[in-house]
């Protein structure tokens, strides 16, 4: 039995409802989807998405998947081309993840993302997941409902289990019919990538838009900052830098050092709030990666909470390059 049933809703309009009501605040809702349940947050905020990291206590930010209503929403987000569309009008609805490139003014936080100009987008085969997207009426990045490390839940009591009070409120739309995550296939290059087989065999794929590469193959693992699914600034990092270097860029944390110029300093949380912090994470990173600095000078970052999740992606960011 779960623990605290009253968390786990029914399904009904007023559920959903509120449900959607939660998301617009910024909170994270567990929902139904046919692949395994998802923690979603309001992809367009940052802090929302800071959210899903903090409740899943996931070591790393890793970019989500962003789930809409419909091809049109999604279209409004990233650029479909003629693979892109194949593909939707041939899985969509379904356990099917398109990597695209996002569009330029695409509003969606750049934590979701983790800072790549691309964007994973899926259409959810699942009629709770299909009504509360509708009533959101925005972009939701959901991974999986389940606290890092664990499996994926496919069931309400399961997200329950896992999260605990971490989630206010879980949709119960029974079991989910797929109980794997759905295929995800990167269409941002030239050649369509299997990144990650799921829901969708590679086979029905490769029926629709021809033979798929896979990931990693033909090239050599790098380090694991280097991975296509990473963002990493142009600029060197210094890290656990207690204040910039001429020409340096400053990435503060806490209090900023005095006498800096506005432009050339981000502060990611200047009441030291973790959470804060990795919401602005990926977006500072970006604002202060330009020509003009020799480098990006990071504050120190307390390795607890999401800190963790910080220090990870900072460090993969500043290992070095070839
Ligand atoms: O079935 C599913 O896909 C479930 C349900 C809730 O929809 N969601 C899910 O999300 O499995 P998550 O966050 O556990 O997995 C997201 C996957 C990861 O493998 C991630 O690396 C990849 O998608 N991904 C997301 N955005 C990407 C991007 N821009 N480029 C490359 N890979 C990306
Ligand atoms: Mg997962």
């Amino acid at each position: 039995m779960p623990r605290r049933p009253s968390r786990i809703a029914k399904p009904t309009r007023a559920a959903i409802a509120r449900a959607a009501a939660l998301l617009r605040r910024g909170a994270p809702v567990a929902f139904p989807t046919e692949t395994v349940y998802g923690l979603g947050g309001d992809a367009t905020s940052d802090r929302a998405v800071a959210g899903i990291f903090a409740a899943k206590a996931r070591p790393r930010f890793n970019p989500l998947i962003v789930h809409l209503g419909d091809l049109r929403a999604a279209a409004r987000l990233v650029r479909f081309d003629a693979r892109a569309r194949a593909l939707a009008s041939a899985f969509w609805p379904g356990p099917l993840t398109l990597i695209l490139p996002r569009r330029p003014g695409c509003r969606v936080s750049w934590l979701a993302s983790a800072g790549l100009d691309t964007l994973a987008v899926r259409v959810p085969d699942h009629p709770v997941a299909l009504a509360l997207l509708r009533a959101v009426g925005r972009p939701v990045a959901a991974p999986s409902a389940n606290r890092s490390g664990r499996i994926s839940p496919t069931a309400a009591r399961d997200v329950a289990r896992s999260l605990g009070p971490r989630v206010s409120l879980i949709l119960d739309g029974g079991r989910c019919q797929v109980g794997v995550e759905s295929t995800v296939v990167d269409l941002s290059g030239p050649a369509a990538v299997l990144l990650r087989p799921g829901g969708v065999p590679r086979e029905a794929i490769e029926r629709v838009i021809g033979p798929l590469g896979r990931a990693g193959a033909g090239r050599k693992l790098k380090s694991p900052g280097q991975l296509p699914s990473h963002y990493a600034p142009t600029l060197p990092l210094r890290l656990a830098a207690a204040a910039p270097r001429r020409a340096e860029a400053y990435l503060a944390f806490g209090k900023t050092p005095a006498k800096l110029r506005p432009e050339a300093v981000r502060n990611l949380s200047p009441s030291g709030d973790l959470a804060e912090a990795a919401s602005n994470l990926f977006a500072m990173l970006r604002a202060l990666d330009r020509p003009e600095f020799s480098a990006i000078a990071v504050a120190r970052i307390p390795d607890r909470g999401l800190g963790a999740a910080i220090n990870d992606r900072l460090a993969r960011a500043a290992a070095p390059r070839r």
